[in-house]
């Protein structure tokens, strides 16, 4: 049997720090509001020479630095990114020849915030099926570029990021399942309204951008509800309980959608890995980036079992298990 593991992680932040206390200068908002309703402090936004790409670039040079594998050895590039550089060509384009990849596949996957899972998903599957042996896998986003900054209702949740791992072939696991899930159901409560082939009539209402829209308290309800079942179906595939779990790595929206996972999960807190506070949502980029951190700060160690989870626009939803 075939199995897939993260031979190395790696991500990439902007440098400039926008904190809650700058966004007070320029909207109707309040840094206590913010912690409380969102846990989030501070976030980090691209400067003009960064885009998904360059911020994509970065992390998976890292990624292919610590997992020590020569990028001419990768046999699949898959990118998780709803904020592409470009319509096309792709990120993963974009990037593969400065990153020094051969000729092998190179895919973005835009599954919203769930963007970085369901790419995982991909790589495990061309991994096991014997199609690839090394993959590299990221997730990338702009999001402030989509932003409308005179709207605090979204404007005060999101961030620039990226993240990425390389997988590598192993008779040991590695990714035990992945999952992915969604519901087109629900495509207005997350959405932009504007876009390519619908057309652009809508920018002018959107303050000349292709602006992110949310309910944000549907949202909220359907993803503690949808996330609650989706960890339940992780452990259930594996036939393995709660305790078995060392950390939850999960999407960065809401340290009190966070919060609530940790609960369902029996988890406390401090086996929970959190960057929403520094880092914002960083929608597709904000699980690798959380598992980088705590693989490089030393919490997450080989052999820790790992619960990734995220939900995003769509709505899409996703969950890995991984023995680290
Ligand atoms: O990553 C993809 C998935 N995304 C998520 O999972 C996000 C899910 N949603 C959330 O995290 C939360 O719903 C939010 C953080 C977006 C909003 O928190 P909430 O507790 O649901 O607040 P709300 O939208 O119900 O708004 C409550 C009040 C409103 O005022 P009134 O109508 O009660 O007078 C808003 O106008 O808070 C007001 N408000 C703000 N006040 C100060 C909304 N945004 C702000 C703000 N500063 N930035």
């Amino acid at each position: 049997m075939i199995y897939s593991r993260i031979a190395g992680t790696g991500s990439q932040l902007p440098d400039k720090v926008v904190s809650n206390h700058d966004l007070e200068q320029i909207m109707d908002t309040s840094d206590q509001w913010i912690r409380e309703r969102t846990g989030i402090c501070e976030r980090r936004i691209a400067a003009d020479t960064e885009t998904s790409a360059t911020l994509a670039e970065e992390a998976c040079r890292k990624a292919i630095e610590t997992a020590d594998v020569d990028p001419a050895e990768i046999d699949l590039f898959v990118v998780g990114t709803t904020t592409p550089d470009l319509v096309f060509p792709s990120v993963a384009c974009l990037v593969q020849k400065k990153l020094g990849l051969p000729d092998c596949g190179a895919m973005d996957v835009n599954a919203a915030c769930s963007g970085f899972i369901y790419a995982l998903s991909v790589a495990d599957k061309y991994i096991r099926c014997g199609d690839a042996r090394k993959v590299l896998v990221c997730g990338t986003e702009t999001l402030s570029r989509i932003t409308n900054w005179k709207k605090r209702d979204t404007a005060v949740l999101f961030g620039d990021g990226a993240g990425a791992v390389v997988l590598e072939a192993s008779e040991q696991p590695g990714i035990l399942s992945t999952h992915v899930h969604a519901n087109g159901d629900y495509k207005d409560l997350l959405t932009t309204k504007v876009g390519v082939s619908r057309g652009w009539d809508g920018m002018a209402e959107s303050d000349g951008i292709p602006e992110l829209f949310m309910k944000g308290n549907e949202v909220f309800k359907v993803a503690v509800r949808t996330l609650g079942r989706i960890v339940q179906e992780t452990l259930s595939a594996n036939k393995l309980e709660k305790s078995d779990l060392d950390w939850l790595i999960p999407h960065q929206a809401n340290l009190r959608i966070i919060a609530a996972m940790a609960r369902m999960l029996d988890m406390n807190m401090d086996h929970v890995v959190v960057t929403v506070d520094r880092h914002g949502n960083t929608s597709a980029a904000s699980v690798p980036l959380a598992l980088d951190e705590a693989v490089r700060d030393g919490r997450i160690k080989r052999g820790d079992m790992l619960m990734l989870e995220a939900f995003g626009g769509g709505f899409t939803w996703g969950s890995a298990l991984i023995r680290y």
